[in-house]
């Protein structure tokens, strides 16, 4: 593994990793995808070529094992000669070695197994060890600076216990309603909150009136001490 020229920015938590940004569609009440996992596909093009438009930029692109499977990605940035790092996470690391990814061109793969650390991925650079081991790996020996994660759910929800979201896009579809408690949100399955809040403000709100969507999205709020007056007012 080569080492990495620049420092990446460290987290708040003192734990060093690239800046993190999501993005997600989400149904009007609140889904990422249907009970049986129904994939991408269920937004429009607009919502599509937005998807790809958030990826230039990125030093790597990351999601869970789940959203891989179940959306069949290569992870690319079309049109663009500089290709991004392809990262995926898994506790179990059981990959199907079929898969479109590792048979496609692209940029370097790098698997995440959190739990199994005798298992034997396809292909790739694999890393063992927790999700806040290998962002901080992939800052310091891979310089990756700008990591933009496309889900699911379940991985997102890891990166809001991390407090590990600088960014999050949404894609907020009206035209669509999935329901049913097993079908996953943008934090995985719905269950308990986190353990504290996260501070984010909007900073863009395209509402598309003809498509019944509309594209958000939302900045992590420097945490600051309480003002004095603050204090006193409660
Ligand atoms: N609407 C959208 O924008 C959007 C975006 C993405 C995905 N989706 C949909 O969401 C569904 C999949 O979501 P999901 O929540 O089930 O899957 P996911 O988050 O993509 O993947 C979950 C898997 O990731 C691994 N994982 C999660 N946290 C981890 C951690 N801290 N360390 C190591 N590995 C970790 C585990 O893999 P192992 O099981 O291998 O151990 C876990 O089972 C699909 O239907 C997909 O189409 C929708």
């Amino acid at each position: 593994m080569g080492a990495c020229g620049s420092a990446a920015p460290a987290a708040e938590s003192g734990v060093i990793r690239p800046w993190i940004s999501t993005n997600l569609a989400v149904s009007i009440d609140g889904k990422i995808s249907s009970i049986a996992h129904q994939p991408s596909g269920w937004t429009t093009r607009e919502d599509h070529a937005r998807l790809l438009e958030l990826r230039r930029g990125a030093d790597a692109l990351l999601v869970g094992r789940g959203t891989l499977e179940a959306d069949r990605m290569t992870m690319k940035i079309p049109g663009q000669e500089h290709q991004p790092l392809r990262c995926v996470v898994s506790r179990r690391g059981v990959f199907d070695a079929a898969h479109p990814l590792f048979h496609s061109p692209g940029g370097e793969i790098h698997l995440l197994v959190a739990e199994n650390p005798g298992c034997d991925p396809p292909c790739g650079t694999v890393h063992h060890g927790t999700l806040a081991a290998c962002l901080a790996t992939l800052a310091e020996q891979h310089g990756v600076k700008r990591l933009h994660c496309e889900g699911g759910g379940g991985l997102i929800r890891a990166l809001a216990e991390l407090d590990a979201i600088d960014e999050f896009h949404l894609t907020l579809a009206g035209h669509t309603l999935f329901a049913g408690h097993g079908a996953p949100t943008a934090t995985g399955l719905p269950g308990g909150f986190l353990p504290n809040s996260r501070e984010f403000e909007m900073t863009h709100f395209d509402p598309r009136p003809e498509s019944g969507e509309c594209f958000l999205s939302y900045l992590r709020r420097e945490r600051r001490a309480p003002a004095r007056r603050d204090v006193v007012d409660q």
